[in-house]
């Protein structure tokens, strides 16, 4: 990855991120603030004090709008007031367990809401990159041992996978229908990408049912016991930075472009990273020096086993490859709780300084 090249590209440019009050979202306009570019952003208002967005300061850095996604007329007189020259669409219901008590409102938001954003875009003609972030559990889950390709089919047991997979669908009718690379520069000015990650982990991500921030809420603020409910499940566990260099990286080349990278791409870790839930908790309680584990099964709820994704696709033709192996992407992610427990008043000061360690530093 070049960086010096992803910043000259996003430098002065405006990028509308939705989703930017989130655990991506913010971490996507961090890096994008430190690399000179003007970040517009769409979201609800965070959901924690604790959220990295808050803990940051990130709202004075950005030029910040909280509505509802599914707004159309809202979101359409920003993608014009705006003009952004590149769209990373992150907003979404995006918890498995949430969308089993709430499904009607995650379709909604994640399906209805990505057709609004490429509505806009279409109505826009002037953006010339979008990258529609989706997530590894877009794939027809076959409980298969190898890695799932970009080409492979679409499903959804729960609802939040398929609301993604549906998402996924809506953002490649468009592009077929509006976008397509054959048309570029003809009958439209957009390229548009799909970028499928996998578990991502890092710093200042609060929501509930997600393995991190379960451990880091029984350590800071419980007893210390952290509860397994399937220590054995296996998945590809990636640092946040692995997935936002490949959003910015696919941003940059559609931007320049690029039409051979309008298409699904995905960005999941080297099969080192593939650990169980179980050793994730131990090895982050070590990297703590805090806590312990029970386990308590429960196998009411249907969550998908064994998913990894194969990144042939965007190592050959993006350059695209993680950086940070798996122990690196716990000790970064337990240090950025630890410090700034001990500190709130660093979380912006730990957060560059990793982005710098990630983004600059030549290994
Ligand atoms: N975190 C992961 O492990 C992971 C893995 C794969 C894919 N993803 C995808 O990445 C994206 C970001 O996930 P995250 O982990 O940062 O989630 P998050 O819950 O931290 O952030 C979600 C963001 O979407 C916004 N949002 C939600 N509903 C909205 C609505 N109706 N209108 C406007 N904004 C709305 C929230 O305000 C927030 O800014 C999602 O699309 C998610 O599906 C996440």
């Amino acid at each position: 990855m070049d960086t010096t090249k992803l910043a000259n590209f996003y430098h002065g440019k405006t990028v509308l991120i939705t989703g930017h009050t989130g655990f991506k979202g913010s971490w996507l306009s961090l890096v994008l603030i430190g690399m000179g570019a003007k970040v517009v952003g769409i979201s609800l208002p965070p959901k924690t004090s604790k959220d990295i967005f808050v803990v940051t300061g990130l709202e004075s850095q950005v030029s910040h709008h909280e509505f509802d996604i599914r707004d159309f007329e809202q979101l359409s007189t920003l993608f014009s007031a705006e003009k952004p020259d590149v769209v990373f669409h992150l907003a979404a219901q995006p918890l498995v367990r949430q969308s089993y008590l709430e499904p009607l409102e995650t379709f909604t938001t994640n399906v209805t809401g990505t057709a609004n954003v490429m509505e806009a875009l279409r109505l826009s003609h002037s953006i010339g990159s979008a990258v529609i972030i989706t997530t590894d559990k877009v794939y027809e889950n076959r409980e298969w041992i190898y890695g799932y390709r970009e080409n492979d089919s679409l499903g959804g047991h729960d609802p939040y996978s398929g609301s993604k997979a549906a998402a996924d669908i809506v953002a490649d009718s468009y592009r077929k229908s509006f976008f397509s690379p054959e048309k570029y520069n003809e009958t439209h000015n957009t390229l548009v990408a799909t970028a499928r990650a996998g578990n991502v982990i890092g710093g200042g991500d609060w929501s509930q049912n997600r393995l991190v921030p379960d451990i880091m809420r029984a350590v800071f603020e419980g007893d210390g016991i952290v509860t397994l409910r399937n220590p054995e499940s296996t998945r590809p566990w990636e640092h946040v930075l692995e997935s936002v260099s490949g959003y910015l990286i696919l941003g940059m080349r559609l931007g320049e472009g690029d039409k051979g990278v309008s298409g699904n791409w995905n960005f999941g870790p080297s099969s080192e990273a593939f650990i169980s839930v179980g050793e994730v908790t131990s090895k982050t309680l070590n990297f703590l020096d805090k806590g312990t584990m029970k386990i308590e099964r429960d196998d009411t709820k249907h969550e998908a086993n064994e998913l990894v994704l194969d990144v042939t696709k965007a190592n050959r033709l993006l350059g695209w490859y993680s950086k940070w192996s798996i122990d690196e992407t716990l000790l970064k992610t337990a240090e950025w709780y630890r410090i700034t427990n001990d500190d709130p008043s660093s979380a912006l000061a730990v957060t560059n300084r990793q982005i710098e360690e990630y983004f600059y530093f030549q290994k």
